[in-house]
């Protein structure tokens, strides 16, 4: 891979969709109902009620079913894990107010319910007269957004009923096929629209008042996801405007300080909350800069059909009239000649906004909706620039709302072609391994993948003329990245992407990269890996970050550094290490992470640090359990078996609350390598942790880490290297000791003399106990990563209550967190080395009974 070439990036969007206050009827109350949820309904994630919808169900019959399988993505059960489901016509029956508007917002998860399979659904929805979808296929969308799960929401205009019938009638072109929703809200809304100029119509308005409205993207510009409960009382999400900006001109991000208040005046709340007025993106402080260039973004739509455009506007910086003014282009046309901030809102820290609709026509390009801002120099304004603080954009119909259901990418198409075939080929479900799919269109990476081609041009601009902070990486397909003038940008497909600006990875110039490490000091390295070196950082005025930097000769390093990309993008989990974002510029890749303040759990058993720094048990097994969930995370939470194949002590950090955090994913594998034409394997893994079996067979399976596991829990038992060469023979190896030791009853002997006596024995033999286990020679004989928590769940019990301990709750309950105050420990983990474990690297390329590096195993709940 080359690096002036692309990326290739395989991301997935986890998306968060909510709810709103809740309750029965009379028109004038929120309904927020999970579809087939029994009893008293349920809570989601946010806190938000969701009610049963049985009682609103008016005509047609349905049944209820739990969605077979749970994607990572969802992060809420409630509403997505029930549906209602319809194989023949059937209808909801709300009262409403005939006079008021209202939201309606629907949530589909596409999974199999029973023997159904959402793959085969397809279906319109009603709204009385209004069609919301028509052949409308959740599955097909999902698919090509690149999302678990999909919302719409309507804005329906006073229907002159007091009567809202919701219907649904599954598709009669379709074989067996069915309707289904997991969720509905029904919100009255106060009317927030009105009539609003025609955009390349002279003069000409209309009125949008009495016009139904489907919301196909609303932003939140220059600032980060708002969520329903951050709203200004409607529910509504925002999401980061970065991944819709077109090409590498992403002007600098603004934001209001603590003191500047927004004063809404006269303008209702409710048009948009506080956090979306006070930050903003701006064209940048050069003048000759903004001159040359449209600080644009692009949406996808519908062709043929009516946008109503909003901009929010609010200046906190500049208080005078002209000192900005800017031109407004919507699809190439002028909106506004000379647009005035200042001079429309009547001063600093006062919000407004303005409408434009615009018609999409049915020519070529008009699935595109460009919007574009650029500074007005006729006008001779004090500076040269422009500014937005949020973008909404809705379609509307008075019959019709329904379009066409989105087209995956290309790349998609041809990434789940062969994702087949290697699933025919190697007959039963999947797993992946993590470092298997480095490079991309190889084969194995995830299904809920989009594939990202990000050219990384030089900057023809000035240096310093985008003094932005940092610049969120658009990981998404919806349009084209680079800028027209090299014609290098390359379209991946068009995809609608209304719901996916969530879990973005953020993207670092190099120069970024190197004002945080201090040019990558030396003095700055707290780690070495195979990767590169590991740098301390700060960015954003404080903020301290761990920045792995590749080492540019190492092909190994590039296949890293995108599995690191890909796995820890699609994985979100309390006891996995977060990625911030990355680097990746010339030659130079880096990968920036949370800062872990105590380094490594290595380092707090035994690797020279100050008695102080030393854990109780209970900490050492708090910090067994977090890891213990971050793989049990990997293994069994992804829709695929994830294997983490370099399980030990160094990489298992801590947070300055003495959280452990799973880290390193980046172990990479050399698959099948389509360009070279031959298979090279490589087993890799760390000498001391190395499941016998995968030796012997090359076999990979989650039991593998088991293994490797338990190693780190007779370190944390022991307190001594999982190797430890100048110690007599039979020695040398942990596993290989404590297992001696506890088979023939003098593990005491062994067991850390920190502890001894300090804790529950009992605590002690349980945890032995499921050590032992862990380092079976037969993967079979393992315990899962399920049983093991549960037993070093005892294990901590028994170590909090002596007396009359019981067992843990046998499902997964929150964990309490220790929360330490030793401000003693300064943990730098400089004086550590990630990677003085000797790394096992056999590479049998040429070997002539190539090994098998991983073996399917079960995972079958797939899609
Ligand atoms: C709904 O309307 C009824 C009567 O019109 C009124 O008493 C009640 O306060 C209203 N509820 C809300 C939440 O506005
Ligand atoms: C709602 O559906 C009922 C039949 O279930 C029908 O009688 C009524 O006219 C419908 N109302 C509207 C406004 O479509
Ligand atoms: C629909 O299903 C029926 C019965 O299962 C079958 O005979 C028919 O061929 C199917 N039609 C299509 C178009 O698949
Ligand atoms: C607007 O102009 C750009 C080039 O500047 C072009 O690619 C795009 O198709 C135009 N859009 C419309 C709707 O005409
Ligand atoms: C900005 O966009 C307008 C409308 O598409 C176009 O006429 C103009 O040439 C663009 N300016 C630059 C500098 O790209
Ligand atoms: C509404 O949608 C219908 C069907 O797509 C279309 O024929 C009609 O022109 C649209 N009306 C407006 C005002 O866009
Ligand atoms: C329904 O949607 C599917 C998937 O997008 C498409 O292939 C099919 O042609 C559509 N059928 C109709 C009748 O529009």
């Amino acid at each position: 891979m080359h690096s002036r070439a692309c990326l290739l990036l395989l991301i997935c969007f986890p998306v968060l969709l909510n709810a709103a206050p809740s309750s029965a009827n009379g028109g004038n109350e929120s309904l927020i109902l999970g579809c087939g949820l029994g009893g008293g309904g349920g809570k989601d994630t946010d806190g938000r009620k969701w009610s049963p919808d049985d009682k609103y169900l008016s005509r047609g019959n349905s049944v209820t079913f739990k969605a077979s399988f749970q994607d990572p993505s969802l992060l809420s059960e409630v509403p997505y894990m029930t549906a209602r489901i319809f194989t023949s016509e059937a209808a909801y029956k709300f009262a409403i107010q005939g006079d008021k508007r209202y939201w309606l917002r629907l949530h589909f998860y596409p999974s199999v319910y029973d023997n159904l399979d959402s793959v085969n659904s397809y279906f319109s929805v009603k709204a009385n007269g209004l069609t919301l979808l028509s052949n409308f296929s959740a599955f097909v969308t999902c698919q090509a957004l690149s999302q678990a799960y999909v919302d719409r929401e309507y804005s329906l205009a006073p229907l002159d009923s007091d009567v809202l019938n919701v219907t649904f009638t599954p598709s009669g072109k379709h074989n067996e096929t069915f309707a289904f929703v997991n969720g509905i809200e029904l919100i009255q809304m106060p009317e927030l629209f009105d009539e609003a100029p025609l955009v390349g119509y002279d003069g000409q308005t209309m009125d949008t008042k009495s016009l139904h409205l489907q919301t196909m993207f609303r932003l939140n510009v220059g600032g980060q996801y708002i969520s329903p409960n951050e709203d200004s009382g409607l529910t509504r999400m925002w999401y980061d405007d970065r991944p819709y900006i077109y090409g590498s001109a992403t002007g600098v991000t603004n934001q209001a300080t603590k003191d500047e208040k927004i004063d809404y005046q006269s303008l209702p709340e409710s048009i948009a909350p506080p956090s979306v007025y006070s930050t903003s993106r701006s064209m940048g402080g050069d003048k000759n800069v903004n001159l040359g260039y449209n600080l644009t973004w692009i949406f996808q739509v519908d062709p043929d059909s009516i946008y109503l455009t909003r901009l929010h506007f609010c200046e906190y910086h500049y208080s005078k009239v002209n000192q900005i003014v800017f031109k407004v282009y919507i699809n190439n046309q002028t909106a506004e000649t000379a647009a005035d901030v200042i001079g429309w809102s009547g001063g600093k820290g006062i919000p407004t906004y303005k409408d434009y609709v615009m018609y999409a026509r049915d020519q070529p390009g008009d699935d595109k909706l460009w919007l574009a801002l650029h500074p007005a120099p006729e006008t001779k304004p004090e500076f040269y620039d422009a500014l937005l603080n949020g973008v909404e954009v809705f379609k509307l119909n008075d019959t019709d709302l329904s379009g066409p259901n989105p087209q995956p990418s290309d790349m998609l198409v041809k990434y789940e072609q062969k994702e087949k075939t290697f699933q025919t080929k190697n007959q039963t479900s999947r797993t992946f391994v993590i470092g298997s799919a480095a490079g991309g269109a190889a084969g194995f990476a995830l299904v809920a993948a989009i594939i990202v081609v990000v050219h990384h041009k030089k900057r023809k601009r000035a240096p310093g003329s985008y003094t932005t902070s940092s610049n969120w990486l658009p990981l998404y397909g919806s349009h084209t990245v680079g800028t027209k003038s090299t014609g290098s940008g390359k379209s991946m497909g068009s995809v609608n992407l209304s719901a996916m600006a969530q879990g973005l990875c953020r993207y670092f110039s190099l120069q970024e990269m190197k004002q945080a490490t201090k040019n990558f000091d030396e003095s700055n390295v707290i780690g070495v890996g195979g990767f590169g070196k590991v740098y301390k950082g700060v960015i954003d005025n404080g903020f301290k970050v761990a920045i792995k930097r590749s080492n540019p000769q190492s092909e190994q390093g590039v296949n890293e550094f995108q599995t690191e990309i890909e796995m820890l993008s699609k994985l979100r989990h309390k006891h996995l290490v977060s990625l911030i974002g990355f680097c990746e510029e010339g030659d130079e890749m880096c990968l920036v992470y949370d800062y872990m303040a105590r380094g490594t759990m290595r380092e707090h058993l035994y690797k020279g640090n100050k008695p102080l720094d030393m854990l109780t048990w209970k900490q050492r097994l708090e910090i067994c359990i977090g890891a213990a969930r971050g793989l049990h995370y990997l293994h069994t939470g992804a829709k695929y078996t994830i294997i983490h194949r370099d399980v030990k002590t160094t990489n298992i950090l801590l947070d300055e609350n003495w959280v452990a955090k799973v880290s390193d994913f980046g172990l990479s594998k050399t698959g099948p390598d389509m360009n070279k034409g031959h298979v090279s394997t490589v087993v890799k893994g760390s000498f001391g942790y190395l499941d016998p079996e995968y030796f012997r067979r090359q076999q990979l399976t989650e039991k593998s880490d088991v293994y490797s596991f338990g190693v780190v829990l007779f370190e944390a038992l022991c307190a001594r290297p999982a190797l430890n060469p100048s110690l007599p023979k039979e020695q040398v190896s942990l596993a290989e000791w404590a297992l001696y030791n506890k088979r023939r009853g003098t593990l005491e002997d062994i067991i850390d003399p920190n502890i001894k006596g300090k804790s529950n024995p009992e605590s002690l033999i349980k945890f032995a106990d499921a050590a032992e286990k862990c380092v079976s020679d037969l993967g079979f004989e393992r315990p899962s990563m399920n049983d093991l928590l549960w037993n070093l769940e005892f294990a901590l019990n028994l170590e909090q209550n002596p007396k009359g301990s019981t067992a843990p709750r046998e499902d997964e309950g929150e964990f309490s967190e220790v929360s330490l105050t030793n401000n003693d420990v300064a943990a730098h983990y400089k004086n550590l080395s990630l990677g003085s474990e000797l790394e096992v690297v056999q590479d049998s390329t040429n070997g002539s009974s190539s090994p098998v590096i991983f073996s399917q195993i079960g995972n079958p709940t797939g899609r």
